[in-house]
């Protein structure tokens, strides 16, 4: 595969597209690069040596998303991909990424390859960490929502999320990631829910000595 070629034909299909009006401009494409590269990071710690599709998880990962906005857009997806890719790809390799791509919400329903589930798994991650408050605060501002909904928000109902996403990751080290994520963003959350109230963060004096 031509992967120079088939990153800018993601590019050219999302990289400026507004696919959900709580998410920025490009978001899918951004997302998709992100995944393809967290999908291969998992492939290496869990799977170490074992690089034969690599090049299909990072195709996979980039166009995971392309059917977004029309639902079920990972069947849509499918269909797309199918279309867009079968001039770039080997009918072996096609097949896989189309596959991942119509099953990468599909979690925890079946009996899914470890290619998909990796690509489940990376886009489960990619949602959690930094990019999460991300997409909160993003989801905030367009909504016109303000910082003491944000924390409604992280109060009420992120707990909830995060353990019935928890339950759908595949694989234990995916749930170490996460974990260590989510425990990031209490601790972010634990923060500014304090500043938020004005209070001030004091350093402890470090011991002389
Ligand atoms: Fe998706
Ligand atoms: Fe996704």
């Amino acid at each position: 595969m031509n992967l120079e070629q088939l990153k800018k034909l993601a590019w050219e299909t999302m990289g400026r597209r507004l696919s959900h009006p709580d998410r920025e401009r490009g978001f899918v494409y951004y997302h998709g690069q992100r995944v393809a590269r967290i999908a291969v990071q998992l492939r290496e710690l869990i799977f170490p040596g074992e690089d034969s599709l690599d090049e299909v998880l990072l195709v996979a990962g980039w166009f995971h998303d392309v059917g977004k906005g029309i639902e079920p857009h990972w069947e849509y997806g499918a269909l797309l991909a199918r279309e867009m890719l079968k001039e770039h790809c080997s009918p072996a390799d096609l097949e896989k990424i189309v596959e991942i791509i119509g099953s990468h919400t599909l979690r925890k329903q079946g009996e899914y390859p470890l290619y998909v589930q990796l690509v489940q798994d990376a886009d489960i991650l990619d949602h959690f960490g930094t990019v999460e408050v991300w997409l909160n605060f993003w989801h905030c501002a367009v909504r016109g929502k303000g910082v003491e909904q944000s924390l409604e928000f992280y109060a009420d109902e992120y707990e909830q999320e995060v353990t019935s996403v928890r339950g759908l990751l595949n694989f234990p080290a995916s749930v170490q990631i996460f974990d260590e994520k989510v425990n990031f963003v209490r601790s972010f959350v634990a923060r500014f829910a304090q500043e938020a109230r004005g209070e001030l963060i004091l350093q402890e004096k470090k011991a002389k000595g």
